[in-house]
């Protein structure tokens, strides 16, 4: 029942060798022109949650299509996005790079993604230990829970658990998946300047195909120290 994790790392292949600081700045350099995109504008230049969102936002890949020559800069990479979860590079709709800002500490912004599969990687993290916040749902969902934008303290459409779990990740570099239907969840960050870049890598596969929920099954048995999952509130994880 893939529904209930929560959160487990993916037994991927491990990232490859690249040029970090070559992606720091591309993605610093390519921030102003993804805020062009219809529909998806960077949020962190978005009145009312401007300051209380932790993250940049950049598409390497939008529309079943590379952006701004990331495939050419960086080719380690987008090799291995292409073979990393198994699915092909055809089945990528969207990858939306969040480098976080240097100037957020603490907790920050409880929110749910909207992408189907939660399939993610950080390509560096330097704070494994304690990186994401989780909250569970009180039932469990068949959408995504809704959230008022706005407030650093969002009002969601469904009732939350009254516990709050911590995920961490095995190593800096390290592919995950994060379940945004029964759970909200909230970045951490205990210093500042931190050398964080969280990827969504958003699939869209045939109706039937369980490579992905096989992936998540597969990886929860292998890691079953690190998963995080739902129980119905108050009862033990
Ligand atoms: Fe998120």
């Amino acid at each position: 029942m893939t529904e209930k994790i929560l959160y487990t790392p993916l037994d991927t292949p491990p990232v490859p060798e690249y040029d970090l600081d070559g992606l720091l700045e591309w993605c610093k350099q390519k921030t102003i022109n993804t805020q062009q995109i219809p529909g998806r504008l960077d949020s962190s230049n978005v009145r009312g949650i401007q300051d209380v969102y932790p993250w940049h936002i950049v598409y390497p890949r939008k529309n079943f299509e590379w952006k701004y020559g990331f495939d050419e800069q960086f080719p380690q990479l987008a090799d291995w996005f292409g073979r990393a979860y198994g699915p092909s590079l055809d089945k990528i709709h969207d990858i939306i790079m969040l480098p976080i800002k240097s100037e957020f500490t603490g907790v920050g912004f409880w929110h749910s993604d909207p992408d189907r599969w939660g399939m993610r990687v950080y390509l560096e993290n330097q704070e494994p230990g304690e990186f994401l916040r989780m909250i569970p749902t009180k039932e469990l969902q068949q959408g995504r829970p809704n959230f008022g934008q706005g407030s650093i303290d969002p009002v969601f459409n469904v009732e939350l658990q009254d516990r709050v779990l911590s995920a961490k990740l095995m190593n800096p570099r390290q592919a995950f998946f994060l379940n945004s239907k029964n759970a909200v969840h909230a970045v951490v960050n205990p210093k500042p300047g931190p050398l964080r870049i969280a990827t969504i890598v958003s699939f869209t596969l045939q109706p039937g195909d369980d490579t992905l929920v096989e992936l998540i099954r597969r990886s929860a048995e292998k890691y079953d120290d690190y998963v995080l999952r739902w129980t119905e509130s108050g009862a033990a994880t």
